[in-house]
């Protein structure tokens, strides 16, 4: 057991890193530090900007039952960053095996999704659809929305505070590697050139994880593309009774604007983008984002990744296909063989625990992550649960392959060197 005096640097101020300096500093450990390269909203991290997806399907049992625990914090205690605005799934085909488990296990729950071969059926709910979807199924939960993902990681971020948690960032916050000694893990070294010693370092940095921790055969970075398009007032009070409705064919998936900005988000949920570059411990080729500048400064997309948002637009909101982008970023997942976490103590490297490989569906626990990972920290989680998310050693599958079932579109691809110099 960690005695609650001594020392906690936690590398990474995202969802996986903040919830767990909450949980932890509200279970009365004392000498909590968050390191990251920015201030939690982090610019370029994964649980930023305007919105992410809060939806309550899962083919997974135990994703199924923290994303119903995770709805009620979303409606109370975190209600000023959530949109209750419904849920849908599309699909080309009823016989898609993802979403048939979901379908079994909503059941088997009691809960029950509405399903129809028809789409177009969503208007009658949703009047501001457009598009003619008649040649999709659709699944549809009234019970689902997208919460505010930049708004709500800061009020995080302030209960961190409020509870004592310390906050270091730029060079001071960049940690270069970890400090082992005899088989223990007792510091950080940071960009600065200190060395800061202390007696648990919980890794929680997301797809810059690997480049601190040679685990690229359990996690692996993958840019997702992401654009975001000015609306006009009028053509956003046009637009707010939409659901959240993603395309499981295409992987694209696009929310209601946002309220006050009038920013329309579209996205993709695919295999995504890798790069290639170099860690600072002994040089390993590792897919990360760069760490010291902003990824998301240059409001870069492959070619092909816009054209695919611009395709998808066309296909789900045909009436926007033509505006501009405001911008364009990757939103980097950390992708896991079967799409769970990683929240484990090593098991070799003593003083080092891991919360991490979001997998692209983390942020949405949000208001119960924390909980679980704490329970994990101190031994207090199920067998089951610590196996699940255990960090996995190597084994002779090389290969990362990912996720859970419900990504689509093209096959993952490294960035070219000219691209990655324009993140
Ligand atoms: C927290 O731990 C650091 C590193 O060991 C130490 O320098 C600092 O004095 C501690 N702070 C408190 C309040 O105990
Ligand atoms: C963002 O880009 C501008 C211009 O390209 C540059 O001056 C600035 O330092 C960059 N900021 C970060 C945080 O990388
Ligand atoms: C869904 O994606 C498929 C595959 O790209 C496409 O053929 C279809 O038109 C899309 N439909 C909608 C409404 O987005």
């Amino acid at each position: 057991m960690v005695n609650p005096t001594e020392p906690i640097i936690i590398i990474g101020a995202g969802v996986f890193g903040l919830s767990t300096a909450y949980e932890l500093s509200s279970r009365g450990y004392k000498n909590i530090t968050v390191l990251d390269r920015f201030l939690p909203p982090v610019p370029d991290g994964s649980s930023v900007d305007i919105s992410r997806i809060i939806r309550m399907e899962y083919a997974d049992p135990v994703y199924h039952q923290m994303a119903q625990e995770a709805m009620q914090g979303w409606k109370t205690s975190f209600k000023d960053y959530y949109h209750h605005s419904g849920f849908a799934i599309l699909s080309e085909t009823s016989s898609n095996p993802y979403i048939e488990k979901i379908l079994q296990i909503t059941e088997a729950q009691g809960g029950s999704l509405d399903a129809s071969p028809n789409a177009n059926s969503l208007k009658k709910m949703y009047p501001d659809i457009r598009a003619d979807y008649s040649a999709l199924n659709a699944y549809h939960n009234s019970d689902g929305g997208w919460a505010d993902a930049e708004g709500s990681i800061r009020h995080l971020a302030n209960l961190c505070k409020i509870n004592g948690v310390s906050f270091i960032t730029g060079k001071r916050g960049t940690v270069q590697t970890l400090q082992k000694e005899g088989g223990r893990v007792n510091g950080v070294n940071v960009l600065s050139g200190e060395f800061l010693p202390t007696s648990k370092v919980i890794l929680a940095a997301g797809a810059w994880s690997n480049l601190l921790l040679d685990m690229s055969y359990a996690a692996s970075a993958s840019g997702q593309p992401v654009g975001f398009i000015q609306l006009t007032p009028e053509e956003a009070s046009n637009l707010q009774r939409i659901p959240v409705m993603i395309n499981l064919t295409s992987g694209i998936f696009a929310f209601p604007p946002q309220p006050g900005t009038n920013i329309l988000k579209v996205a993709r949920h695919s295999y995504g983008f890798g790069t290639a570059i170099k860690s600072d411990d002994g040089g390993r080729i590792v897919s990360s984002p760069k760490r010291d500048s902003n990824n998301a400064n240059q409001s870069f997309l492959p070619e092909e990744a816009d054209q695919a948002l611009r395709d998808g637009l066309r296909q789900l909101l045909p009436e926007f296909a033509n505006h501009p982008w405001s911008s364009l970023r990757l939103c980097w997942y950390t992708d896991t063989p079967e799409g769970d976490f990683i929240i484990d103590h090593h098991p070799t490297l003593k003083g080092l625990f891991l919360a991490t490989g979001g997998a692209g569906h983390a942020f949405k626990f949000l208001p119960v992550l924390g909980r679980y990972i704490a329970d994990c920290f101190e031994h207090r989680a199920s067998a089951a649960l610590r196996q699940k998310w255990r960090l996995r050693l190597p084994d002779s599958k090389k290969e990362v392959k990912i996720g859970d079932g419900s990504r689509a579109g093209p096959a993952f691809r490294i960035l070219s060197p000219e691209e990655q110099s324009k993140l």
